[in-house]
């Protein structure tokens, strides 16, 4: 299959359907309130227009992220009680090493309390001042990572990624043309290592064919230059190989994960996401003298090696969190509820990044609001006005979150301007979606009337976050 293919558009309610149906039910349930159109006026401008700044008690349906929003399993809540808390040598460290080992299959584990503590110290390791680092799109605490250690990130994705409309089946796919082109300009000693992550948050949640991590692998072998991936989401990676890519179709979640894997050289890791926990992360690598410096350094900014930031408890949960998230019920399911919630967005015509990808539903602002200028600050905008709608919270991706370049001041302007409906995993039910789609349509109905925002407070770092901002009138 070429990028160049089609991926059929996915059908909502057809006749004679056989449905899937999650693989587990419910046993403990948190009541949900939806507040009325004053409350959440007030809110929202309390919350200077950034979805970041609301109470959660003031949502109703929370799809900010699907970051430490997943549900536990009994069995996870049973592995929180028998949590080891030992300052060192916790059983549960190694219990989610051999986790790590048996299903990611790479041979060294440094735990970290999340993804953005295990980039961190590989940054810090890995990169030497005025380096560059190319990867599949940049995500933002992973960029400012590898800046704060001197770095360039250097974006080379295949260009498909950058278009909303663009179905081609591996819109994460990395450019070798475009590693050529930077090996070519600088030299090998100046590349870090390739930052390959799977399914790319920020193109929407988009895949990586195992062809393609099997050629910027090689490539990165030619030249002496490692891979590390980004694995936050190579499970769901792995669903889509499996769909999609010609001699997957009978192999197994978990099979196609450690195949994937083993193209790389090591991964970083937030396991908030696919590993089915609140918190926690880890980066793992196969190279002995690369673990000896993270271990060492975790000492310092998280803790000793044998917990890195995390409790006994949250290690247990996350050990069985994997075990959990690679198996072929669960991974079907979980990109099903998302599939189903933009085949009704799909059927009614809404602009948003296509194909479907694994955890989110990125609607295109810029073709929501064409009267509006990317300064106006569409995808903020469109975020604002679902959760004036409904009391559903979405979060910007596009300028906001791109922030600014740290050496012109200017501001990055994305391509991509979109409003991410990101689904928790295991929480949210399909009634939930469909409420959430008749709201983004009503909001789509009434886009013509709707002007943009200014920023009024922007923080140095990760400005999205705390980001404020007023109404244009
Ligand atoms: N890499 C990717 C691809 C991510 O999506 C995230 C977090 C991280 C690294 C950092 O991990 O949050 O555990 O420190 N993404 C969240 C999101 C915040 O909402 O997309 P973290």
């Amino acid at each position: 299959m070429t990028d160049k293919h089609e991926v059929p558009r996915t059908m909502g309610q057809q006749a004679g359907r056989r449905s899937w149906a999650e693989p587990w039910k419910i046993k403990m349930v948190e009541p949900l309130h939806m507040t009325d159109r004053p409350t959440r006026d007030r809110a929202m401008a309390e919350a200077g227009y950034n979805t970041f700044l609301l109470r959660s008690a003031d949502v109703y349906i929370d799809l900010l992220t699907d970051s430490g929003t997943n549900a536990m399993s009994d069995r996870q809540w049973a592995g929180m009680m028998v949590g080891d808390e030992a300052y060192a040598g916790s059983e549960n460290f190694y219990r989610l090493e051999s986790a790590v080992q048996q299903y990611y299959g790479y041979k060294y584990i440094v735990p970290t309390h999340q993804g953005r503590g295990a980039e961190n110290l590989l940054s810090k390791t890995e990169i030497k001042p005025g380096q560059y680092v190319p990867g599949n799109m940049y995500f933002t605490t992973t960029r400012l990572h590898q800046e704060l250690s001197g770095g360039t990130f250097v974006d080379v994705i295949i260009d498909e990624a950058h278009d909303p409309t663009n179905r081609a089946p591996f819109k994460g796919n990395i450019d070798i043309g475009k590693l050529d082109a930077l090996l070519k300009e600088h030299g090998a000693e100046k590349i870090a290592y390739i930052c390959l992550a799977a399914t790319v948050n920020m193109a929407g949640g988009q895949p990586v064919s195992m062809a393609n991590a099997k050629a910027v692998h090689e490539w990165g072998q030619k030249h002496g230059i490692k891979v590390y991936m980004d694995g936050t989401r190579a499970v769901e990676n792995a669903f889509f190989i499996q769909e999609r890519e010609p001699g997957y179709a009978n192999k197994s979640i978990a099979a196609i994960l450690k195949e994937f894997c083993g193209r790389t050289d090591g991964m970083t890791m937030s396991g908030k996401k696919d590993a089915l926990v609140n918190i926690g992360g880890w980066v793992a690598v196969n190279d002995r003298d690369v673990f000896e410096e993270l271990r060492n350094l975790v000492v310092v900014f998280e803790g000793l090696h044998t917990y890195g930031g995390l409790a006994g408890r949250d290690m247990e949960a996350m050990a069985i969190g994997i075990t959990e998230s690679v198996t072929d019920d669960h991974i079907r399911a979980r990109i099903g509820q998302v599939r189903y919630l933009g085949g009704l967005l799909e059927e009614w015509g809404i602009p948003m990044m296509e194909p479907i990808g694994g955890h989110a539903i990125f609607l295109d602002a810029k073709r929501f609001y064409p009267q509006l200028k990317q300064d106006e600050f569409p995808a903020q905008t469109l975020a604002a006005q679902l959760y004036l709608d409904s009391g559903i919270r979405s979060m910007e991706r596009g300028i906001v979150s791109a922030g600014r370049n740290a050496k012109t001041g200017d501001h990055y302007r994305p391509k991509l301007e979109l409003t991410r409906l990101t689904i928790p995993r295991r929480v949210y039910t399909q009634a939930h979606m469909d409420v959430v789609a008749e709201s983004v349509k009503a909001v789509y109905e009434q886009r013509e009337s709707v002007k943009g925002l200014k920023m009024v407070y922007e923080p140095k770092y990760l400005r999205f976050f705390q980001a404020r901002f007023e109404p244009i009138v």
